[in-house]
C-alpha cells in the first residue's frame, strides 16, 4: 500500500450523460506520411493492400472501434479541391501541398479512396470542406456527389467513377481553423461564411448532415460566442440547425514554444510535469466554451467539438520539419488518459473529439517505418484500446471524499490522480491514471448503489516515462493484466503504480 489512499464514490445507479463514442474519433490529414506511406501505399505495393490501403493498418485500426474518421484536414483541407481525386488516378492533376513540407500531392487518395478506408475500417467519414480557397457550390456539389441518390449531374458523375449507391456521410466540417490556415477570417465574417456554405449543403433523401463550424484557437471565447450570437439570430423563418449543429474549437499539449516544443522521447520530470499541467488544462478550455454556449444555447442543441487535440513536439532529428513526425512514450498515454477523464466529465455538451493524427502525425496511434516498412502500436493507442468500452456508455460520477495528491508545478496545481467511470451493457468501466513520475498511489473504490462480479483489471505502464515502442522493441509498453485489485468492505481498492493507468472492468450485479 502507498502513502496516498485516494477514497472515491461511485453511484452505480446514478446515471450521467451518455459518453457519445465519437469522442474517440481519429483524424487523417494529407500532411507527411499519414495518407501516403500510412494509410495507403498504392496497389501496386509489395505490402498487403486492398485498393492501395494497407491492410495492417486497416487491423489494428479495427481493434479500436474507431466511430469516425476526419479527412482531409486540417490546415490542408481549406486548399483540397475534391474534384481533383475523383477519376482515373492517371488523370488527377498534381497540386503541391504548401502548408505540408510544399511536397507534390498526385491526388491518388480522394474522395472513393477515404470513402473505402472508412468501410474498411467500420468508422463514419467526417469530410471537412474547403471554406478558405473552395466555393459553396465546390462544396454542395461533394455533398450531393456523396449521398444523392436518383438522378442529378453529382450522381452521374459518381455512377460514371463506379459508385452506383450513395454512401451516407453525416459530418461535414464547414472549414478549418478559419482564424488562421483556413482563410485568416475575423470571427464575424467566417460567421456569415459559415452561415452560407452550411445552408447549401443539403440534406438528400434520409442522409441528414451534421455540420460542424470551425471554431475557436484554444481559449478564444469570443470566436465562440460569436458564432453562437449568430446561431440565435437566425430567427423563426430560418430554423437556425440549419447552418451547424456543432461548433468546434482545437487544442494541443504543447509544454515548450512554438519554435521549441520540447523532444517526445527527450525529457526530464519538470518537462513531464508541465506536459501534464497543460494536458489538464482542457478542462478549463472545455468549461469555458461550454458556458459560452449555454448562455445562448442552454437546451444544449449545439455540440462542441474538439476535433483536434493531443501533443505535438519537435519532429524527430532527420525527418522533414513539415511532416510532423514525432515517437510517442507513456507520457503520451498518459495525456491521453487524462484527455479521456476530462471529456467524459463534459460528456453533456462535449459530443465530438478527434486525436491528432492516427498514422505517423503528431500524437499517432501507429507509426510506421518508411524503409522497413513495420508497423508500431503506440502507446496511445493502447489507451484507445483500453478505454473503447466507454464509447455510448452511460457516464457515472466519480466523487473524491478526500483532496487527490497533487504536485506544485510553478503556480499550477496539478492533481496527480485522475478517474472517470461508465456503464453499459450490464458492464462497468472505471479507467484510473496514476500521473505522479514517482508515487504510488492506491484507490479506494466505495461503490453504491449495486456491487461489480467477474472484476478483471489492465495496466499500462513501464519503468520510465520515456519508454516507447519501435520495430525492434514493440512491446516495450503495452497493456497487461494487473492484479493488484483488491475487495474491500465497499468495493474495491485499486493500486497504481508511478506514472501508470489501469482500466479495472466488472459485471454489475
Ligand atoms: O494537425 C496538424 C495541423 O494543426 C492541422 O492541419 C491544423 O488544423 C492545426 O493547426
Amino acid at each position: 500500500m502507498s502513502d496516498h489512499v485516494v477514497p472515491a464514490v461511485i453511484n452505480l445507479d446514478v446515471p450521467g450523460p451518455v459518453i457519445s463514442r465519437h469522442l474517440y474519433g481519429h483524424f487523417a490529414e494529407h500532411l507527411g506520411r499519414c495518407i501516403y506511406g500510412g494509410f495507403y501505399v498504392g496497389e501496386d505495393s509489395e505490402i498487403p493492400n486492398e485498393g492501395g490501403i494497407r491492410l495492417d493498418v486497416v487491423e489494428a485500426l479495427r481493434a479500436l472501434n474507431i466511430p469516425n474518421l476526419r479527412w482531409p484536414g486540417g490546415c490542408f483541407a481549406d486548399e483540397y479541391h475534391w474534384m481533383d481525386g475523383i477519376g482515373p488516378k492517371a488523370d488527377r492533376p498534381v497540386m503541391v501541398n504548401t502548408h505540408w513540407g510544399n511536397v507534390e500531392e498526385n491526388n491518388h487518395f480522394g474522395t472513393h479512396e477515404f470513402m473505402a478506408l472508412c468501410e474498411l475500417l467500420g468508422t463514419e467519414p467526417y469530410i471537412s470542406g474547403n471554406v478558405g480557397s473552395g466555393t459553396v457550390k465546390e462544396m454542395s456539389d461533394w455533398v450531393e456527389y456523396l449521398t444523392r441518390d436518383g438522378d442529378s449531374p453529382m450522381v452521374r458523375l459518381r455512377k460514371q467513377n463506379g459508385r452506383e449507391e450513395p454512401w451516407k456521410v453525416r459530418f461535414w466540417g464547414l472549414g478549418n481553423e478559419a482564424w488562421g490556415c483556413g482563410g485568416n477570417m475575423s470571427a464575424q465574417h467566417y460567421a456569415a461564411e459559415a452561415r452560407r456554405f452550411g445552408t447549401y449543403c443539403r440534406d438528400h433523401g434520409d442522409n441528414k448532415l451534421y455540420r460542424v463550424a470551425a471554431g475557436a484557437n484554444s481559449a478564444d471565447y469570443g470566436w465562440t460566442e460569436t458564432l453562437m450570437k449568430q446561431y440565435g439570430e437566425l430567427g423563426c423563418a430560418y430554423r437556425p440547425t440549419h447552418f451547424m449543429q456543432a461548433l468546434s474549437f482545437h487544442y494541443y499539449t504543447i509544454p515548450g514554444t512554438w519554435q521549441d516544443k520540447g523532444d517526445a522521447t527527450v525529457f526530464d520530470d519538470g518537462d513531464y510535469y508541465a506536459t501534464m499541467v497543460k494536458a489538464a488544462h482542457v478542462d478549463e478550455l472545455i468549461t469555458g466554451h461550454s458556458n459560452v454556449m449555454d448562455c445562448y444555447d442552454p437546451g444544449k442543441t449545439v455540440g462542441l467539438a474538439l476535433d483536434e487535440w493531443g501533443t505535438w513536439w519537435n519532429v524527430e532529428p532527420g525527418t522533414n520539419p513539415g511532416f510532423l513526425y514525432q515517437q510517442n512514450t507513456l507520457r503520451d498515454a498518459l495525456v491521453a488518459s487524462l484527455h479521456f477523464d476530462i471529456f467524459h466529465r463534459h460528456a453533456g455538451r462535449l459530443v465530438l473529439a478527434n486525436i491528432a493524427q492516427t498514422v505517423n502525425v503528431l500524437q499517432a496511434m501507429i507509426l510506421t517505418d518508411p524503409d522497413t516498412k513495420a508497423l508500431v502500436l503506440t502507446p496511445t493507442y493502447h489507451v484507445f484500446e483500453m478505454n473503447k468500452g466507454h464509447q455510448d456508455a452511460t457516464s457515472l460520477r466519480v466523487d473524491l471524499r478526500a483532496d487527490a495528491p497533487a504536485r506544485q508545478v510553478g503556480t499550477d496545481t496539478l492533481t496527480t490522480v485522475s478517474l472517470s467511470a461508465s456503464r453499459k451493457d450490464g458492464k462497468v468501466l472505471v479507467s484510473l491514471s496514476n500521473l505522479d513520475a514517482e508515487q504510488p498511489a492506491d484507490v479506494d473504490l466505495d461503490l453504491r448503489g449495486g456491487t461489480l462480479a467477474d472484476v478483471r483489471a489492465r495496466i499500462l505502464t513501464a519503468g520510465k516515462l520515456q519508454a516507447h515502442n519501435t520495430p525492434d522493441a514493440p512491446a516495450t509498453i503495452a497493456p497487461r493484466a494487473h492484479d493488484q485489485v483488491t475487495a474491500t468492505a465497499t468495493g474495491l481498492r485499486v493500486h497504481l503504480p508511478a506514472h501508470s493507468f489501469v482500466t479495472v472492468e466488472g459485471r454489475l450485479g
